[in-house]
């Protein structure tokens, strides 16, 4: 079996855009503010999508506001600032749809644990789950800054980790399907556990990680042989 190539359809936008009004949004969270603790604080939560992902929301729009060009996805807007080198528009609109992607991979009652066709790839790529969790810790580690953890697959189904800096996204990656994304901004987890980065990663890949829908994503990615008809 092959990987699709990821493309993100217009409905795959995880709430952060407003085709008819072609604005960013921020999106609802479908659990409580405290329903990520102890992992994730409600006041970690709250500052994060309420100061954080909306700033990237507000920013992206207002510099999007002069515009008579429409667009009809966030990936659209995305793609467009990267051809004309609109720096300040990439990283508002890169950090506005990673964190909506960052928030569909959370769980409040899932898998914690990959499961099927997910589990042996990436028991084929790190062992097992630990050597994973380790693997996803020293590339978070590796990352002096700011930027996010990517779990993805590529075409022939091979899993492997990405790291990419501050707001660079993987969402427009055709090449890819994105599994999950773990961010390794300081403010993700600062008030919760300080410097502890390591801890952060961990926490979130072993208890917070919707691997429900990591391993839909991967699932309904495998598809028939590509010269077959
Ligand atoms: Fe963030």
């Amino acid at each position: 079996m092959t990987l699709e190539g990821h493309t993100l359809s217009p409905d795959e936008s995880f709430g952060v855009f407003n085709r008819s009004s072609s604005t960013f949004v921020l999106p609802s969270l479908p659990f409580e503010v405290t329903a990520l603790a102890p992992i994730t604080g409600a006041e970690t939560l709250g500052v994060h999508l309420g100061k954080h992902h909306q700033a990237y929301v507000d920013g992206a729009n207002r510099l999007m506001e002069p515009m008579v060009k429409k667009f009809e996805t966030a990936v659209d807007v995305i793609s467009f600032a990267r051809s004309v080198e609109a720096h300040g528009l990439l990283e508002q609109a890169g950090q506005a749809l990673n964190h909506a992607f960052f928030w569909t991979c959370h769980q409040a009652a899932g898998l914690t644990r990959p499961e099927g066709s997910l589990e042996i790839a990436i028991n084929d790529k790190f062992g097992d789950f630990t050597g994973f969790t380790d693997a996803a810790i020293a590339l978070g580690k590796s990352r002096v800054g700011s930027g996010w953890i990517w779990l993805v697959a590529d075409h022939e189904g091979a899993v492997r980790l990405e790291l990419t800096r501050d707001a660079e996204t993987l969402l427009d990656d055709p090449s890819l399907a994105v599994l999950l994304v773990c961010d390794v901004w300081e403010h993700a987890y600062y008030l919760d556990r300080a410097s502890d980065r390591a801890g952060w990663i961990d926490g979130f890949f072993g208890q917070l990680a919707d691997w429900s829908m990591a391993k839909s994503r991967y699932e309904h990615r495998l598809c028939r042989e590509p010269d077959a008809t």
